[in-house]
C-alpha cells in the first residue's frame, strides 16, 4: 500500500488506472478510523479493482468553536487500519495542498444544509461539498462510500452528485456500532466514561421509535415526543434536535 501527499502524483495514479480499465473506490475519511470506516473500505475493496482512502482533516468544514485543532491525528495507526483491509493507496495531502494560496472555490447547496446539523453548524456542508466535490475530481471514482451515521451528510452528497451530474455512484453503507448500541465516532474518544454511559440515550431513543412505528404508530409528532422525553430523562443529554424526516428532500414527514 502506498501514502500520496500530492494531488499530482494522486492524479498520475488514477490515469493509470484509468488506461489499465480498472474501476477506483473512494472511502473519503478524516482519519482518526475505527469499524465503520473499515465496513466501509470493505464494501470498497469488494466493488472496485482499486481503493483509495483519503485522510484528510478537512478546516472547512469546522466552525471556529469546533475541535478542528484538536481532531485526533494518527496516520500510522490509520495506514495500519488501510492496510489490512486492502486499500490500494491512502492519499493524505496536507492542508495546502488542497487548499492553496488565494484558494477561492466552494460548493455551497442552497436548501438540505440549513437544518438538523446544519442548523447548529453553519458553514459546515459548504466544508463537506467543497472537500467531497475536490476528492471526486482528484480519485475520479467509480463509487465512493458513505457511512449512514452521517446520514444528512449521505443526503447532500447524494443530491450535490445528481445536481452537477457526478461520474461517481453514492453508496451508503450501514452504521457500525459498538455492543451496547453506541455508533462508532472517531469523536467518542472525547468522552468520559460517564458521558459515554449517557449517550446511550441516543440508540435507545432511536430504536424506541422504530419499536413505535413498527407497532403501528403512524404520527410523526407522537413518536417525536416519546423520543424526546427519553432523552430529556438522562440528565448529561441536551436535545440540538429530534427529527423524523424524508431522505431525500430532508423534509418532516
Ligand atoms: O465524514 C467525514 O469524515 C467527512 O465529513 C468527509 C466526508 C471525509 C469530508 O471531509
Amino acid at each position: 500500500m502506498e501514502i500520496i501527499t500530492t494531488v499530482a502524483e494522486m492524479k498520475a495514479r488514477v490515469a493509470a488506472w484509468k488506461a489499465e480499465g480498472l474501476t477506483i473506490g473512494l472511502t473519503p475519511t478524516m482519519g482518526a478510523l475505527h469499524e465503520g470506516h473499515m465496513s466501509l473500505m470493505e464494501a470498497a475493496r469488494s466493488a472496485c479493482d482499486r481503493v483509495v482512502t483519503s485522510v484528510f482533516v478537512n478546516p472547512l468544514q469546522f466552525g471556529p468553536d469546533e475541535d478542528y485543532d484538536n481532531y485526533p491525528r494518527d496516520l500510522e495507526r490509520d495506514a495500519g487500519i488501510a492496510e489490512s483491509k486492502g486499500v490500494d493507496v491512502v492519499f493524505h495531502p496536507n492542508v495546502e495542498e488542497m487548499y492553496p494560496e488565494n484558494y477561492n472555490t466552494y460548493v455551497v447547496m442552497e436548501t438540505l444544509t440549513d437544518t438538523l446539523c446544519g442548523a447548529s453548524r453553519p458553514g459546515h456542508f459548504r466544508g463537506v461539498c467543497t472537500v467531497v466535490n475536490k476528492l471526486f475530481n482528484i480519485v475520479q471514482p467509480d463509487k465512493a462510500f458513505f457511512g449512514q451515521k452521517d446520514a444528512q451528510q449521505l443526503a447532500v452528497i447524494r443530491r450535490m452528485v445528481r445536481d452537477l451530474n457526478m461520474n461517481v455512484q453514492v453508496v451508503g453503507c450501514p452504521i457500525v456500532r459498538e455492543e451496547d448500541g453506541l455508533a462508532k465516532s472517531s469523536r467518542n474518544t472525547y468522552l468520559s466514561a460517564e458521558e459515554r454511559t449517557a449517550a446511550l440515550v441516543l440508540s435507545r431513543a432511536v430504536a424506541e421509535g422504530q419499536r413505535l412505528m413498527e407497532a403501528g404508530e403512524r404520527s410523526a409528532a407522537t413518536v417525536l415526543d416519546a423520543m424526546k422525553q427519553l432523552i430529556e430523562a438522562e440528565p448529561l443529554a441536551r436535545i440540538d434536535y429530534v427529527e423524523m424526516v424524508s431522505w431525500d428532500g430532508i423534509k418532516p414527514v
